[in-house]
């Protein structure tokens, strides 16, 4: 049951210090500085040469946040979406490892393309939160998140799960490519052994509540982030709008004076999401639309220089830039959760929408 929570949603957010804690369990030892994903056979992923992610939603978020992590250590990698895979997918090979990553592991789009690249000759990896799933029969390798069962339409814990896992992985195909560790990887360890406490600060310290009612009836809701700030951007806005039903769009950072910056007025609230990438370039761009009238709400670290210029700040904590998104993340879910529970919103079964999408 929901237990002391009003929404499945809800519990499920404040879940993920427990879910987190599980996903890393026995797979990462930062005091050696190595990850231990033993579902894989030694050299599993020596003759990759690129990786394509599959998925949709906010599975293809987090698809593309692995694909950003896969392409910072080295590995060549693209994140697409499931359902245009059919009609546009890049040629595979046997070099080629296609990793489908579905919660449900029982998405039509998702599992379509996963048999696509299968039967084209790719090697295949599902990374999924269900034992027994159809995409873990399906591909050749499967790594499970360990979320626990998600009730809430919309994903949440199992986002958090799905990119951590993704980052790890990334580095084990990097180390399998090279042949051996690479450097720097005992402080992302660090920082993931305590991101379950660090998830459970930022849960009991959020404003997120009241920044959801200063901006609550705004006409459109804009979420800007760049680098690993992008996939949060997309994933805080595709929360916001399934849960509120009120407009909400993302953005890549530099994107905005490309055309979205026509929309911008004092009705159109800019989350600015900053992970440690090119933060002053971002700044720039939120900005550009504070100057058009636009609150901005910066979610970055206290002290960062986003905090003076920005009409309000969620706070993350000053951690790996490989990370920080996934805070940010956090701190917009909960923004989500409160702008729909303020327009009383059935939060955990929005409207036309199914947990597990297995028609085409
Ligand atoms: O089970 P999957 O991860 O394959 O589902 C994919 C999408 O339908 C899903 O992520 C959807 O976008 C979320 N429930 C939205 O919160």
């Amino acid at each position: 049951g929901k237990g002391e929570y009003d929404h499945f949603m809800l519990k499920e957010i404040h879940e993920q210090p427990v879910s987190l804690s599980q996903a890393i369990e026995g797979r990462v030892d930062p005091a050696r500085g190595r990850i231990a994903l033993e579902e894989f056979g030694p050299a599993t992923f020596e003759g990759v040469e690129s990786v394509q992610l599959i998925a949709c939603g906010t599975s293809y978020h987090a698809a593309l946040y692995g694909s950003l992590a896969l392409n910072r250590a080295g590995v060549r990698a693209r994140a697409l979406l499931a359902n245009e895979y059919s009609v546009g997918a890049p040629p595979v090979d046997e070099n080629t490892l296609v990793i489908a990553v579905s919660q449900s592991g029982e998405t039509a789009d998702t599992l379509n393309a996963l048999r696509q690249a299968s039967a084209e000759g790719a090697a295949t990896l599902t990374v999924t939160n269900v034992v027994g799933s159809t995409a873990a029969r399906v591909a050749d390798e499967t790594l499970f998140i360990r979320a626990g069962p998600e009730i809430g339409v919309a994903a949440t814990k199992t986002f958090s799960s799905q990119a951590v896992m993704l980052v790890l992985l990334a580095q084990r195909i990097a180390d399998d490519v090279r042949g051996g560790p690479g450097a720097d990887l005992e402080s992302l360890l660090t920082e993931l052994s305590r991101m379950p406490a660090a998830i459970d600060d930022l849960l009991s310290s959020t404003n997120a509540r009241s920044i959801a009612r200063r901006y609550e009836g705004c006409q459109s809701y804009f979420f800007i982030g760049r680098g690993l700030g992008f996939p949060v951007a997309l994933e805080g806005a595709l929360k916001f709008k399934e849960i509120t039903y009120d407009h909400a769009e993302g953005f890549a950072s530099g994107e905005l004076k490309h055309g979205p910056l026509a929309l911008v007025t004092p009705e159109t609230p800019v989350f600015a999401v900053f992970t440690g990438t090119e933060d002053e370039k971002t700044l720039k761009n939120a900005e550009e639309a504070q100057t058009r009238g636009a609150p901005v709400i910066a979610v970055c670290p206290d002290g960062h220089r986003a905090v003076d210029v920005a009409d309000a700040h969620l706070e993350i904590p000053d951690t790996d830039s490989m990370l920080a998104g996934l805070f940010a993340n956090v701190q917009l879910q909960l923004v989500s959760y409160h702008a729909a529970r303020l327009l009383e919103r059935p939060i955990d079964k929005p409207r036309n929408l199914a947990k597990s999408v297995t028609v085409e």
